[in-house]
């Protein structure tokens, strides 16, 4: 192998500039040329890739964002759009692809892997931390962080007013982040897809945690199939119990900045495993970590397995709240 390939696809995460610096360092460390593909797979269907050297990665470990772009890819969905891919990788002589992203650039990955000779791999870089196959994905840490400063600060306006307050985090249709940011932040109540807890059920504890003497509450909320969901939970407890309350949506600002020392720490990890993977020959799979060793996982199981929230959290949660 000579020439590989890598791109960013799907939403941005704290730690794939990093883990794009491990792979290019191990790339030219190995005498292998490497080209970034810019906006992920539109990117590569219209052939937009250029070479990556030393000067290009200087000084990105520490930037939020990928500096090749990123972007969600209707027409790569299509067997025509990834012909055109597929295409543009035979016409630059990229042999290996490593692709870092989240469960739909696996989806897409798994497909091209499929119908064409090149070979893949994936990282999970996504802050939703859903991918099967890896205790932690990129960017997940960091986005666990940012929650958690939020919820900080919250809890600050939350005391001082006696407030009841909905923190709306992200996380697509998992609690991966809701959960971890919900547990380091002390949070009252929990609702996330994984253990669905009806507004009767929440109005009941919030309840007895105010006859309790508590003053103020903050419930984390994950964003599942509908961001917004806690302006219609927050009116619903105000029509049943009369409990004022406020919302604050974090949004996309769980997905910039700098990373945490362990997404970059993870990212180079991974980084440098994938090149190495291309070069052992392998194909098809995600690298990833589980019990701090590096573990491929074929890339269809990481999208179609499920990924389990560690229910050990969610029980400490239960114990500690209230
Ligand atoms: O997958 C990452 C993520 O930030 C999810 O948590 C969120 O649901 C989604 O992307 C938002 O996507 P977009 O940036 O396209 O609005």
């Amino acid at each position: 192998m000579k020439k590989i390939g890598i791109l960013t696809s799907g939403g941005d995460a704290p730690g794939m500039n990093a883990c794009i610096r491990a792979a290019v360092r191990t790339a030219l460390a190995g005498n292998l040329d490497i080209y970034g593909i810019k906006w992920g797979y539109a990117g590569l269907i219209r052939g937009e890739i250029e070479p990556l050297d030393r000067k290009v990665i200087a000084n990105i470990i520490h930037q939020g964002g990928t500096i090749l772009g990123t972007a969600r890819s209707e027409e790569f969905r299509t067997k025509e759009g990834r012909a055109k891919a597929i295409n543009v990788l035979q016409e630059t002589g990229i042999e290996g692809l490593i692709l870092i992203g989240g469960d739909g650039t696996f989806r897409g990955g798994t497909l091209l892997s499929q119908e064409c000779g090149v070979s893949i791999v994936g990282i999970p870089g996504t802050i939703d931390n859903d991918c099967y196959g890896t205790d932690y994905t990129i960017g997940f840490d960091t986005a666990i962080n940012t929650a958690l400063e939020a919820i900080d600060r919250i809890r600050d306006t939350a005391t001082a007013h006696d407030r009841l307050f909905f923190v709306e985090v992200m996380g697509r249709n998992t609690g991966f982040i809701a959960l971890e940011s919900g547990l380091a932040g002390g949070a009252e109540e929990l609702l996330i897809p994984e253990a669905p807890v009806s507004v009767e059920e929440l109005c009941a504890r919030l309840g007895d945690n105010f006859r309790a003497g508590k003053r103020s509450a903050i419930v984390v909320v994950a964003e599942a199939e509908h961001p917004g969901e806690s302006f219609r939970i927050a009116r619903e407890i105000k029509d049943r119990i009369g409990y004022e309350s406020r919302v604050c949506i974090l949004g996309h600002i769980q997905r910039g900045g700098p990373p945490t020392a362990r997404d970059r720490v993870l990212a180079s990890s991974l980084g440098v495993a994938a090149v190495q993977a291309l070069t052992e020959g392998k194909s098809g799979c995600m690298i990833g970590e589980i019990n701090s060793k590096i573990v491929y996982t074929p890339l269809k199981d990481t999208w179609e397995k499920k990924k389990q929230l560690q229910t050990s959290l969610k029980d400490l949660l239960k114990i500690l709240a209230g």
